[in-house]
């Protein structure tokens, strides 16, 4: 079975992090987040084949994902736009790709590059042969469905209607980015920059090919700041629930909390990172590989990608830090601050909701939140 995942997009939401590595390659509690998609594909799937739809920096994201070909014994190929195509053009692009020889499914999976959820795909696959329609899109009930994609449909799960990103309410259930269609969906893209919840799934409704499956459990769109780490909590409660069942499938790759008198609540730290006496970190913290946490320092909600220095006596709440940043003695960052790559804030510098962009270095507090610097 193929997959393909819909790498996009400039991930503009995500900036500064974006600026320095391709959204998909960003890592969520200490993984990329494609590696989280391509993991469940793989081990819950049987996917063999990941194609991956790129508009920009391809070379950066084969050069990156290439280990992940042999970590998972699978094929990984890059389909590249010369133009972006939307959410639906790339599928057409990739006709060769999904529909050559050898391969025994006439279906196959379609993911957009930054959603994390349970990924229940062996029941999606269930679900998909007994409706036996030429589309199946997994749906999730949220609060404001307005930046989402809306389904409704009826009790035996066959979808009325899809309206992406409505202005008045048409329901709460909304598309969570993953599907799988039958090859025969191929025929129906025009090759050209298509939106497939604009001008796919609308048709596609209309004439009854399209089901909707139930997400049972936690699911997050990551890709602006605030979800990145409402996803992370969803994902480290997740996480500390299956260790709690013992419902634990593949081993090795359900990471272990963090434990011990310096933490509290569900916290992931990386092995090669370490943390100085009397720190309290958590809840809801990821701190990535090659971090320095000096004395003192208190951290909550927040993640901190490989080789973040903090010194002592800082004070980190609901913020991103980005690559190899520093953050002086007793700074405060705090309110949605999203740092970029290689920063470095002088000591005692408060700083709310700001966006720092990659390579600067801070000497005052920046207060008004939304600052760009
Ligand atoms: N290859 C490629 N080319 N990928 C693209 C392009 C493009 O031109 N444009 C967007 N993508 C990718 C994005 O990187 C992302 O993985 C996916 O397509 C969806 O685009 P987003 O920009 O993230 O859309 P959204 O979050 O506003 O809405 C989509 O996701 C929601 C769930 O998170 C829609 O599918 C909604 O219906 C859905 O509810
Ligand atoms: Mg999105």
């Amino acid at each position: 079975t193929k997959a393909l995942i819909l790498v996009g997009g400039y991930g503009t939401r995500l900036r500064p992090l974006t600026l320095s590595v391709p959204k998909p390659l960003i890592h969520f509690c200490n993984k990329s987040i494609v590696e989280h998609q391509i993991e469940a594909l793989v081990n819950q799937a049987g996917v063999n084949h990941v194609i991956l739809a790129v508009a920009y920096q391809p070379d950066a994201m084969i050069d990156a994902l290439h280990h992940l070909e042999s970590k998972f014994g699978i094929r990984i190929t890059c389909s590249r736009e010369e133009e972006p195509l939307g959410t639906a053009g790339p599928i057409r692009l990739a006709k060769d790709l999904i529909v050559e020889n050898g391969d025994d499914s006439d279906s196959f999976f379609v993911c957009n590059s930054d959603v994390i959820c349970e990924f229940p795909l062996k029941e999606m696959i269930a679900f998909h042969q007994k409706h036996g329609q030429e589309g199946t899109i997994l749906v999730t009930k949220v609060d404001d469905p307005s930046k989402y994609g809306v389904v409704v449909a009826e009790d035996d799960g066959k979808i009325e209607r899809f309206v992406e990103k409505p202005k008045e309410f048409v329901g709460d259930c909304i598309n969570a980015g993953l599907y799988i269609f039958r090859k025969s969906i191929i025929d129906r893209i025009e090759p050209r920059p298509t939106s497939i919840e604009k001008e796919v799934f609308p048709v596609m409704a209309a004439e009854g090919a399209l089901y909707r499956m139930k997400l049972q459990g936690y699911w997050a769109d990551i890709g602006q700041p605030k979800d990145f780490l409402k996803g992370m909590h969803l994902y480290l409660d997740s996480v500390d629930k299956k260790w709690k069942k013992g419902q634990i499938e593949h081993d090795d790759e359900i990471p272990k909390l963090a434990k011990g008198d310096k933490f509290i609540g569900n916290v992931l730290v990386s092995e090669s990172a370490t943390i100085g006496d009397g720190c309290l970190i958590g809840p809801d913290v990821t701190i990535g590989p090659n971090c320095r946490i000096d004395d003192g320092v208190r951290i909550q909600r927040s993640a901190l990608m490989e080789g973040v220095t903090v010194r002592s006596y800082s004070w980190i709440d609901s913020s991103i830090l980005g690559w190899e940043s520093t953050v002086g003695k007793w700074v405060r960052i705090e309110g949605l601050t999203v740092v970029g790559q290689d920063v470095q804030i002088n000591k005692e510098c408060y700083i709310n909701g700001a966006f720092i962009l990659p390579h600067k270095g801070i000497n005052n507090s920046i207060h008004t939140s939304g600052t760009i610097v």
